[in-house]
């Protein structure tokens, strides 16, 4: 441990480095940390100080930091492979991994038995939804999650172009989500801190209502607040399915938008009516894919298949940047012609399938596929839910709500009338900031507390986790 190390290296990133959402300002007061190694949920800093990662690194750390298996893949590739691009060149990694990738993506399911009343719910009427149109067999690499969000997005819009459809130029994307920074993906993001300021120069998507729970009616359930988000949705492409490329949402889970969390019925509505009006599905689980939400993806709690699959994030168990978009063989089929006829999606990105990634990628889905980490994920689950409960009768706690192993805490001002604290009071940086003391990487969404850990915390390091936040959530709200 080397204290004066520690306040070197915080001194000379401040000299050079302008970090990411961050406000360098704040800098003047909050610590900047320099960690020396990780294992597991653990971060040490160079002062020796250890910090249990409750965010797994912005949601990237499926299975824990340095996993054995995903560390020695990284070292067997880096000795045969290092990279080549994946245009005229290919390599096992990246086509093992689309394989796998295929093989495990959710596939369409008839609805559940009840999902047909509700609207939308399984009334599919397109030919589309009846054939294995929405089987996800193709895949093509990018290498962050806001690179796969624009190639959906491009593929979306080129497909309709290049089946004589290019009236089709706009996307309905939710209230409340978030796809990413770069323009196209802050275009169908709808966080006002991260788009407002950009607005002039994004596209002009519809937002249609997020079925988000928590804005819910009073005495509304959650199912039927996703029933009642379904008969909006069907008014606006009544409106606009005509201009309408895609529907993009974050299933199961709103995260960057604030841990908003609804109803799997709204999935399996949705589906029902893109396939209605043959608009395209875009599911984006970069943050909820692989087994955050208790099943291997989100999708799966509606029982759909998207027409696109973003993933990333999780995807390498947090040690490189990789994103994968998966489509059907309906939407390759249409660009698929004679190079004159002009049909090629030209899009790349230099690292686009990079083999090393691929390598972490496929060392992460054999620990999926071969340990019992979702039947773990589910007990892990029960026990957060039960540390997190007394919560609920916090006077300064609206809501605690849980999807699998993401968990958020509401912060209000007034419980009685939900009233929020004023986002100047900056209560989520107390809380972040306690957490920091006591040695627990708490990173709140404005007033929302949330726990996004790795796979592998203990029970213990849960009890923790949750102990430190609300020692930190009585210090902030006093
Ligand atoms: C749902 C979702 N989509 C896209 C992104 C963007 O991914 P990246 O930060 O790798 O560009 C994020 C990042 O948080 C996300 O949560």
């Amino acid at each position: 441990m080397d204290t004066s190390l520690a306040t070197r290296l915080a001194a000379r990133d401040l000299a050079v480095i302008w970090h990411p959402c961050t406000q360098m300002h704040d800098h003047e007061t909050l610590p900047m940390l320099p960690i020396a190694s990780a294992e597991g949920v653990w971060l040490t800093g160079h002062d020796g100080k250890r910090y249990l990662d409750a965010v797994s690194s912005w949601w990237t750390c499926l299975l824990g930091h340095r996993h054995p298996r995903i560390v020695a893949a990284l070292k067997d590739q880096l000795d045969k492979l290092d990279h080549v691009m994946l245009a005229g060149f290919t390599h096992e990694p990246a086509i093992e991994l689309a394989e796998e990738l295929v093989r495990i993506a959710p596939k369409p399911m008839s609805p559940p038995p009840l999902a047909g009343k509700g609207e939308g719910g399984g009334t599919a009427t397109n030919h589309r939804s009846q054939t294995d149109d929405h089987v996800l067999r193709r895949v093509f690499y990018a290498d962050n999650g806001s690179s796969a969000v624009e190639v959906a997005l491009k593929l979306s819009f080129h497909y309709w172009k290049n089946v004589g459809r290019a009236e089709r130029t706009r996307f309905i994307a939710l209230t409340g989500s978030y796809h990413g920074e770069t323009l196209g993906a802050l275009s169908v993001t709808d966080v006002a801190l991260y788009r407002n300021t950009y607005a002039p120069l994004l596209l002009d998507p519809i937002f249609a209502p997020s079925p988000d729970a928590y804005a819910s009616e009073p005495g509304e359930s959650a199912a039927d607040c996703a029933r009642r988000r379904l008969g909006e949705l069907r008014a606006i492409l009544a409106r606009h399915a005509h201009e309408t490329c895609a529907i993009i949402v974050e299933p199961l889970v709103q995260c960057a938008g604030g841990m908003r969390m609804y109803d799997a019925g709204y999935l399996t509505g949705l589906r029902a009516l893109c396939d209605e009006f043959d608009v395209h599905l875009i599911a984006d689980e970069i943050a909820v894919g692989f087994g955050r939400t208790g099943t291997l993806f989100a999708c799966e709690q509606g029982r759909i298949a998207p027409d696109f699959l973003c993933l990333s994030k999780g995807l390498t168990g947090g040690t490189l940047p990789l994103s994968a978009v998966l489509t059907t063989q309906e939407v390759y089929a249409a660009f698929y012609a004679e190079y004159a006829a002009g049909k090629a999606f030209l899009h790349s990105h230099s690292y686009t399938g990079n083999p090393i990634a691929c390598r972490a990628a496929l060392a992460t889905l054999s620990v999926l596929r071969e340990e019992p980490v979702l039947e773990r994920n589910r007990m892990l689950a029960v026990h957060l839910a039960a540390k997190l409960a007394p919560l609920a009768d916090h006077p300064h706690v609206a809501d605690v709500r849980q999807t699998g192993l993401i968990a958020a805490v509401e912060l209000v001002r007034d419980k009685a009338t939900r009233d929020p604290f004023p986002a100047a009071e900056r209560r989520g940086l107390r809380v972040y900031q306690h957490g920091l003391e006591r040695g627990v990487v708490l990173r709140p969404l404005g007033n929302v507390v949330y726990f996004m850990p790795p796979f592998c915390i203990t029970p213990d390091e849960i009890d923790f986790m949750v102990e430190v936040a609300i020692e930190g959530i009585d210090r902030a709200v006093g």
